[in-house]
């Protein structure tokens, strides 16, 4: 075996190389000269039929041929992956410059934001929130509420009425109930939820929500509920924001008041969201009945309380200046994700 038979596997496998048109190709014919089984190696396998002096000679020439060939195929190779991946982008559609698609990312609804802040404001007076079930029971809702069986009071809130005495709850005061009746006294609660109503129009939703609060300790006067219902409307829409009661009436509340803010688009001037009167409605309010803290077993001659009921629509109504209630429940995107 000669130098020259190595020389001539060299030249060829070269040839053999630079005649590959991809990478693939290209290691099928490195394999073939450098692999196990590939010319190389089966020359290397006749050094046993040299003289010992021929050897060392013939070892070396065909460790050069091995370098050459591996230095040839890994500088051949980066060119081939380079030519492959500018065929394959040539090819395809993909633009990698183009923007990428946009990631829409969910949003808060308008109702949850003002709830929230809501629960924010009063919870830096001491509120913490309380939860109840949609569908109550009717003495909850009612009866436990000091509405007597029978009384007009009770179709005031157009009541869904549903199966063994139960209802979809009308409004969040019975959850003062289940408050009352199953925790220690004193205590300051915020309950949020949901409630539902037979009725519908641009102002009246069949499911909205309210914000209930109740305030119960030795010693609470209307003037603690108008500071509280103060402090609160005066965070939330701002601090040139005054608040007034007006007389009303509540079967749980004794004495009762409707609340009213001034009117936060026109400052109290005057303006079609106001009905130009300057003031909004923003709830109902009032000292808590003794007949209903009587019914939650609290001793009314030892305890007293307020409470207040909020309309967590409307509050987003004035605040972000909507003027139909409707545009809450429609799902509409080009309305939801002015809120982000
Ligand atoms: N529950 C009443 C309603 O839905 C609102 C209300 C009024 C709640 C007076 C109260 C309150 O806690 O004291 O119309």
């Amino acid at each position: 075996m000669s130098t020259e038979k190595i020389n001539q596997i060299v030249e060829e496998a070269k040839a053999s190389f630079q005649s590959c048109q991809n990478p693939d190709e290209l290691y099928k014919s490195k394999v073939k000269v450098l692999g196990k089984k590939g010319a190389l190696s089966l020359v290397m396998q006749e050094m046993k039929n040299l003289s010992p002096e021929e050897r060392p000679a013939f070892g070396q020439s065909v460790n050069e041929a091995k370098k050459s060939l591996e230095s040839l195929y890994a500088s051949l190779s980066e060119e081939l992956v380079k030519q492959e991946m500018a065929q394959k982008l040539a090819q395809s559609m993909l633009d990698p410059e183009l923007p990428g698609f946009e990631v829409k990312t969910g949003t808060y609804h308008p109702i949850e934001l003002v709830i929230r802040e809501m629960i924010d404001i009063l919870s830096r007076i001491g509120f913490s929130v309380r939860l109840g079930p949609l569908i109550e029971h009717d003495d909850l809702n009612f009866t436990a509420l000091n509405f007597p069986e029978d009384h007009p009071a009770r179709e005031m809130q157009d009541t869904f009425y549903m199966k063994h005495d139960h209802v979809l709850r009308t409004h969040t005061s019975p959850i003062q109930v289940r408050t009352l009746r199953s925790e220690s006294l004193p205590l300051r609660i915020l309950a949020p939820g949901s409630v539902f109503r037979c009725d519908s129009d641009t102002t009246h939703a069949p499911n909205f929500y309210q914000v209930e609060g109740l305030w119960v300790d030795k010693k609470v006067s209307m003037a603690h509920l108008k500071g509280v219902v103060d402090f609160f409307a005066k965070s939330y829409f701002g601090d040139k924001t005054q608040t007034r009661f007006r007389p009303s009436f509540f079967p749980f509340t004794e004495p009762s008041a409707e609340v009213d803010c001034t009117c936060p688009l026109c400052a109290g001037q005057g303006c079609r969201v106001c009905s130009k009167t300057g003031w909004i409605e923003i709830g109902g309010c009032g000292l808590v009945h003794p007949n209903v803290l009587k019914m939650s077993d609290v001793d009314p001659d030892q305890w007293q309380g307020f409470a207040f009921g909020f309309g967590v629509e409307r509050m987003a109504m004035i605040k972000y200046r909507l003027s139909d209630i409707r545009l809450f429940n429609e799902n509409d995107l080009r309305f939801l994700e002015q809120f982000r």
